[in-house]
């Protein structure tokens, strides 16, 4: 089946050029002016911009804690996702102590089924051991080229010497590992010291992991980096402070790559004082509008160059877990559907940055550096039908009514927004027509190559 896509404008990130793309059988089989096919089946982009498949290089779906589970899984936490354009999302599978990597990769796999976008995963690790180690090889084998590494979480925090010893593994295999940076013993401190006054229990949360809980926390691992020789990740980066070091350590000669999320852009810490206050509680936490314009200025700089959601979304019902003590309120929030449209609002129609920089911060640079690219990433002859296209006429406001994630609450709520993902095509089938889902099911795994610009 041929698939004709017209009148568009290309959005890629390295140039925009007015042509027609022809698909078949998932993959783009020519890009140029003019095209014409019989049989065909015509999408007519006419007033639209045609991107590639936008990337979500971070996801929390069906993520079991100690005391629940996040309220998306793999199909609706998909289906609110293609309807963002987002065409893959790289999910963390996650080892449990004690367990194998592939007891979790299994895992992951089962819960992915049935998804409605495109899916990979990162493999997330709560210990560090020889067994751990060897297994790499076998993740390498089945596709995982990343992993991930927390500072914090009582469940799943790793020592300094466990980061610098995986990291020097991670490179030897072509894998990267993202570190999740706080300061696990200067945030404890702080917890106790806050518990014993009355403060309203988000903001204490806020107030519990100020911007140098994270600046120190991307020191640290910028020289455990270095000592390792390998190139550092920095997942979820939310403060100046903590860009600063990664500038530093780029000043160095360092490989250092960085991620932001939508909620460090436009979003800041005085909504820990609003009535429905839980639904801000992540970690890290909103920062200062300072430290929201640093971060625009670095992705308009390319010193940024992914932006993740870190969906992890939690009904209001489940964050007053922890009414009676700010520490049980789940962290996380709910984001996977409103990142293009927040980055096209308030990054392009701002003028703090441009659409190639769009393509590339939503989607090119995580195909680079995620092993992806040039299947996915682009459009180009060759590369798999993942496209976007997105209508740049239509506004309106975020509700969380209208998200088709499976909770009642979204930090956005409210803002205005414009432009929207009209269609999607996911492997070169339609799977979203006029912002509807119309073909659900359709997402596949994603087996991933060596990490690495
Ligand atoms: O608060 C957050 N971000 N929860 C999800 C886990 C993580 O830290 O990425
Ligand atoms: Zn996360």
């Amino acid at each position: 089946m041929l698939t004709l896509i017209k009148n568009g404008m290309i959005v890629n990130a390295d140039k925009i050029v007015s042509a027609d793309i022809l698909i078949e059988g998932g993959i783009i089989i020519d890009v140029a002016e003019n095209l014409n096919e019989d049989g065909a089946t015509i999408i007519d982009a006419n007033g639209c911009y045609v991107f590639p498949g936008f990337i979500d290089t971070h996801t929390h779906f069906d993520l079991e804690l100690s005391i629940t589970t996040t309220a998306d899984d793999f199909k609706s936490g998909t289906h609110a996702a293609i309807l963002g354009g987002t065409t893959t999302v790289l999910d963390f599978a996650t080892q449990d102590k004690g367990g194998t990597m592939s007891e979790a990769l299994q895992k992951w796999h089962k819960k992915a089924e049935g998804s409605n976008c495109n899916y990979g995963f990162h493999m997330a690790v709560s210990e560090w051991n020889d067994k751990l180690s060897y297994e790499m090889e076998a993740m390498k084998a089945a596709g995982i080229t990343s992993y991930k590494m927390y500072m914090v979480y009582d469940a799943l925090r790793v020592g300094d010497g466990e980061i610098y010893l995986a990291l020097k593994r991670a490179k030897e295999l072509g894998s990267i590992i993202g570190i999740h940076c706080e300061n696990y013993g200067l945030l404890t401190a702080l917890i106790g010291e806050l518990k014993s006054k009355d403060i309203y229990p988000p903001l204490a949360h806020a107030l519990s992991r100020p911007a140098l809980v994270e600046a120190e926390a991307v020191a640290r691992y910028m020289r455990i980096a270095k000592l390792a020789n390998a190139p550092a990740y920095v997942v979820h980066l939310s403060t100046t402070g903590g860009l600063e070091e990664a500038r530093r350590a780029r000043k160095g000669g360092q490989s250092v790559y960085l991620e932001t999320c939508p909620q460090y852009l436009v979003l800041d810490d005085s909504r820990y004082m609003d009535a429905d206050a839980e639904k801000f509680v992540m970690s890290p936490p909103l920062r200062k509008r300072e430290d929201n314009e640093a971060l625009w200025g670095a992705l308009a700089n390319n010193e940024i160059e992914i932006i993740g959601t870190d969906h992890c979304s939690f009904t209001m019902a489940q964050k007053a877990l922890g009414k009676a003590d700010f520490t049980s309120i789940p962290n996380g929030g709910a984001g996977i559907q409103t990142r293009a449209m927040l980055y096209y609002t308030y990054g392009v129609m701002n003028g703090r940055v441009s659409l190639e920089q769009m393509a590339s911060q939503l989607s090119a640079n995580a195909a680079k550096l995620f092993g992806m690219y040039p299947k996915k990433g682009v459009i180009q002859k060759g590369s798999d039908a993942d496209i976007v296209i997105w209508d740049p006429s239509v506004s309106g406001v975020v509700s969380h009514k209208t998200l088709a994630h499976n909770c009642d609450n979204t930090p956005f709520e409210g803002m205005a927004v414009k432009g929207a993902a009209r269609d999607v095509l996911l492997n070169g089938e339609l799977a979203v027509n006029n912002g509807r889902l119309v073909s659900p099911g359709l997402g596949k795994y994603v087996f991933r190559s060596s990490c690495g610009f």
